[in-house]
C-alpha cells in the first residue's frame, strides 16, 4: 500500500456483441466485491455506447484494478480522462455505484473533460438504479 489516494477516470466503448444485462450484473458483482476488499470506491455510468467510470483509493490498488479493467473484452478503446492524486474522495460511499444514462439528456459522453465527467458522475450517483 502506498497510502496515497488517487483518482482515475476513463471512458470506454461498450463491446455491444458481448454486453447485455447479465454482463452488467457480473461486472458490478465483481467490482463491488474486489473494490470493497481493497478500499476502492467509485461510480460507473453507461449509455448505449460508452462506459464512464471513476475509481478512487490507494494509488497502487487503483492502478492495479485499472490495469485489469483495460484488458477486459467487454469494452475497448479506453481513454484516460484523469489520473491524479487527491486529498479526499468524492465517491466514498460506494464500492461501485451504477447508473444508466439516457443519452439525449447529456449529449455524448465522449465529449467530456475531467471536470464535466466528475459533475456528471456526481449527479448520476444521486440517482442510482442498482
Ligand atoms: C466497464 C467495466 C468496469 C469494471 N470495473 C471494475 C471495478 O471497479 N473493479 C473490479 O475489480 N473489476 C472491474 N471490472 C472487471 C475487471 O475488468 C475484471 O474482470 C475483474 O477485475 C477480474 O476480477 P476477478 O479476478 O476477481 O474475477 C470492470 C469491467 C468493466 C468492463
Amino acid at each position: 500500500m502506498s497510502n496515497k489516494l488517487q483518482r482515475v477516470i476513463y471512458l470506454s466503448d461498450v463491446n455491444r456483441d458481448v454486453f447485455d444485462s447479465d454482463a452488467l450484473t457480473s461486472i458490478l458483482k465483481t467490482a463491488r466485491k474486489n473494490n470493497a476488499s481493497q478500499g476502492i470506491t467509485g461510480m460507473l455510468v453507461c449509455d448505449y455506447y460508452h462506459f464512464l467510470q471513476v475509481l478512487e483509493g490507494d494509488s497502487d490498488n487503483v492502478h492495479a484494478i485499472y490495469s485489469a479493467i483495460t484488458s477486459d473484452s467487454r469494452h475497448s478503446g479506453l481513454k484516460l480522462i484523469e489520473d491524479v492524486p487527491i486529498e479526499n474522495r468524492l465517491f466514498g460511499e460506494w464500492a461501485m455505484g451504477f447508473s444508466n444514462i439516457v443519452q439525449s439528456s447529456v449529449g455524448s459522453l465522449a465529449e467530456l473533460d475531467a471536470n464535466e465527467a466528475i459533475t456528471l458522475l456526481i449527479a448520476q450517483s444521486k440517482k442510482q438504479v442498482s
